[in-house]
């Protein structure tokens, strides 16, 4: 038995090795002991201590992994860069209530080097996200795929910010029978609205400063819909608009889609969701809402838990 939340860092476990967490997690599970599992990148913040404690408070031990993944990332992206701060993780996942702490290496997971077997979900990976970074979807997919069979049978929780990540791994789960009930968590935010991610740190002051118009323009056009608006093609319109108006930020798409499809939708009915994504400085941001035809504000306000 692993038993409840630690508050110090060192009582989190390091867990380096593919065998030893599969031995771990089988005796828990054979002792009748819920998993759940948090995958991550590393560099944690607020809102990988949201998943942590959501994972924790409905499962009997809790599991993160800290993996940059360079199967995500294509040549031209930051592996070689992407923050790390093992000391500082290791400390916020104990206290946000994390057993196992698994951390492999590149050779403990791809001890082939690149790998030969790839998981792939078109057409939910080509859009969006997809059209700018057309190899990140498959490495994300591959990888979750390889975390989940080490894992094993878990309750597995990821954050609304990636929600084309997350609709690809709720798709995946589900075409492939594999054994993981997927938990989506609501978008944490900063006190002015930029949605936590890891890349934030990229941000000068003027581009931080500048970050927040995502948001705004979720909230206006979360607003429109709200108040009666079903013409996708103008709520589209209205946020590439703010985001131009914004000299630090480069729009990459504004789209209403379908939340289960993310398909664009031309008349809105009912819920829908936002996606945008600009270049801010170096890094790319995405952020996303949920909104109902005819509720004003209600879906953001669901969500905003900052
Ligand atoms: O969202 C992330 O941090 C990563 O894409 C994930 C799910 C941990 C896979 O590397």
């Amino acid at each position: 038995m692993i038993g409840t939340p630690s508050r110090q860092a060192d009582e989190v476990e390091l867990v380096p090795t593919i065998a030893e967490l599969r031995v771990r997690l089988d005796a828990e599970r054979a002792a009748g002991r819920s998993v759940g599992f948090v995958p991550t990148m590393g560099y944690l913040h607020d809102g990988h201590a949201s998943l942590m404690r959501a994972a924790a408070a409905a499962n009997d031990v809790v599991v993160s992994s800290i993996f940059v993944n360079p199967l995500q990332f294509a040549a031209d992206e930051d592996l070689e860069d992407y923050p790390r701060d093992l000391d500082r993780d290791r400390a916020l996942a104990a206290a946000s209530g994390v057993h196992l702490l698994f951390v492999p290496d590149v050779a403990e997971m791809y001890p082939r080097g690149p790998v030969d077997t790839v998981v792939a979900v078109p057409p939910l990976a080509e859009r969006w996200e997809g059209a700018t970074r057309p190899t990140h979807f498959s490495g994300v997919a591959t990888v979750v795929t390889k975390l989940f069979s080490i894992v094993g049978a878990c309750r597995a929780y990821f954050g609304e910010k990636d929600f084309q990540q997350l609709s690809i791994i709720r798709r995946m789960v589900a075409d492939l029978s594999i054994p993981v009930e997927v938990v989506g968590c609501p978008i944490i935010r900063e006190a002015d609205g930029l949605a936590m991610s890891s890349r934030n740190s990229y941000l000068t002051t003027e581009q931080r400063a500048a970050a927040p118009v995502l948001r705004r323009a979720l909230d206006t056009a979360v607003a429109a819909i709200g108040a009666g608006e079903a013409d996708g093609v103008a709520v589209t319109r209205l946020m590439a608009d703010l985001i131009d108006a914004e000299p630090l930020a480069e729009l990459d798409y504004a789209a209403v889609v379908d939340p289960d499809t993310l398909e664009p939708i031309e008349v809105i009915e009912g819920e829908v969701r936002l996606l945008l994504a600009a270049q801010v400085g170096r890094p790319r941001l995405i952020d996303n809402a949920g909104a109902t035809m005819g509720t004003p504000m209600g879906a953001l306000d669901e969500e905003d838990h900052r």
